[in-house]
């Protein structure tokens, strides 16, 4: 696989998202995105396999029982990208359900290198498929795929995984209507959406017993220290899943165990903590069936078919650009 990489200032980039969320007044707030680094991607692969982590198996569940019956109602000859691909494991029913009807241009967007490269050792193996991934943020993976799009030829958008969930409501209508404006009338987006569930389910789902998803969340952290030269010291922050009811997601922070500050000089912040403070690290947002429909609308998609896995309530939604 090719992969295109971004050569911009990455790390002037996350050391200014770092000042700007440690030093806001009121709730300190690290963008998600950040979570993934090497370390982190791996960690993600190994909660996708944990007992309380149904959403990956569910999703994978509607791929692989459905491939058929999603891909025969997209219209061709398309090419496909995934936006987050991750490992792309889930992918490949799709993508040969596609293959088995035409050669197909795949093209991941990942803003984690190691993601992306898993994902090409993952799926180079299908027949009839062409891999070539962009390192790049979502929309701008998006736009270059867009500009690869030959006459005739459709797109076929990918957001599995629920990922969506990590935009509240209406950022999330707002992303889906940017993607909505890349893509061309008769363009389909097939869409991940974790549905909500027993209010312990879904605190167990990010916080496992083995530590897996504290790790995780503290790998963030330990990247500031990493790559800003931060001074955290991890062992006195904790990890946190918090409900929010009326936001209908799940949360995690980290929380300061102490009063403490922590110097970020590639940040040129020093970043006071109260004991019991928290940084918000991540939001999942748990939707309804029912909802998907009016949020594909809102964002000039119509949703065409929905597949919903019993076991663990999940739902591939496919939609429609208008
Ligand atoms: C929750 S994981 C889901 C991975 C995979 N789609 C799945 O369903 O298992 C989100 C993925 O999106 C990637 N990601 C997060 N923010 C991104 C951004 N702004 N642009 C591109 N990729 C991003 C992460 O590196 C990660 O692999």
């Amino acid at each position: 696989m090719l992969i295109h990489a971004i050569t911009a200032d990455v790390t002037y980039e996350f050391a200014s998202e770092v000042r700007a969320g440690l030093t806001r007044e009121g709730q300190k707030e690290l963008p998600s995105k950040y979570l993934y680094d090497d370390v982190g991607s791996a960690l993600f692969e190994v909660i996708s396999h944990l007992p309380e982590y149904g959403l990956t198996r569910a999703d994978a569940r509607l791929l692989r029982r459905y491939a058929d019956e999603i891909v025969d109602r997209v219209a061709g000859p398309v090419a496909v990208a995934e936006l987050g691909s991750g490992s792309g494991k889930k992918t490949r029913w799709l993508l040969q359900a596609l293959c088995r009807r035409q050669r197909t241009s795949y093209y991941p967007v990942e803003i984690s290198r190691s993601a992306l490269a898993m994902c090409e050792r993952e799926l180079r193996d299908i027949d009839a498929i062409s891999i070539l991934g962009f390192e790049r943020e979502y929309l701008d993976g998006l736009l270059e795929v867009a500009a690869r799009r030959k006459e005739g030829q459709h797109l076929f958008v990918l957001f599995l995984g629920s990922t969506i969930g990590n935009f509240d409501r209406p950022a999330g209508v707002k992303f889906l209507s940017e993607i909505r404006r890349t893509l061309e009338p008769g363009d389909s987006l097939l869409l991940g959406t974790d549905l909500l569930k027993p209010v312990e389910q879904l605190l167990r789902a990010y916080d496992d017993d083995l530590g897996v998803t504290a790790a995780f969340n503290l790998n963030l952290l330990a990247r500031i220290n990493r790559e800003l030269d931060a001074d955290f010291e991890l062992s006195e922050f904790a990890h946190q899943a918090r409900i929010n009811r009326e936001a209908r997601r799940v949360e995690m922070h980290l929380v300061s165990k102490r009063r403490q500050s922590v110097r970020v000089p590639a940040a040129n912040i020093v970043v006071e903590f109260l004991e019991g403070e928290s940084v918000w690290t991540e939001s999942s947002h748990k939707y309804t069936a029912e909802e998907i429909f009016e949020t594909a609308r809102r964002a000039g998609f119509r949703c065409q078919a929905q597949w919903i896995d019993e076991e663990w309530p999940f739902a591939e939604n496919l939609l429609v650009a208008e």
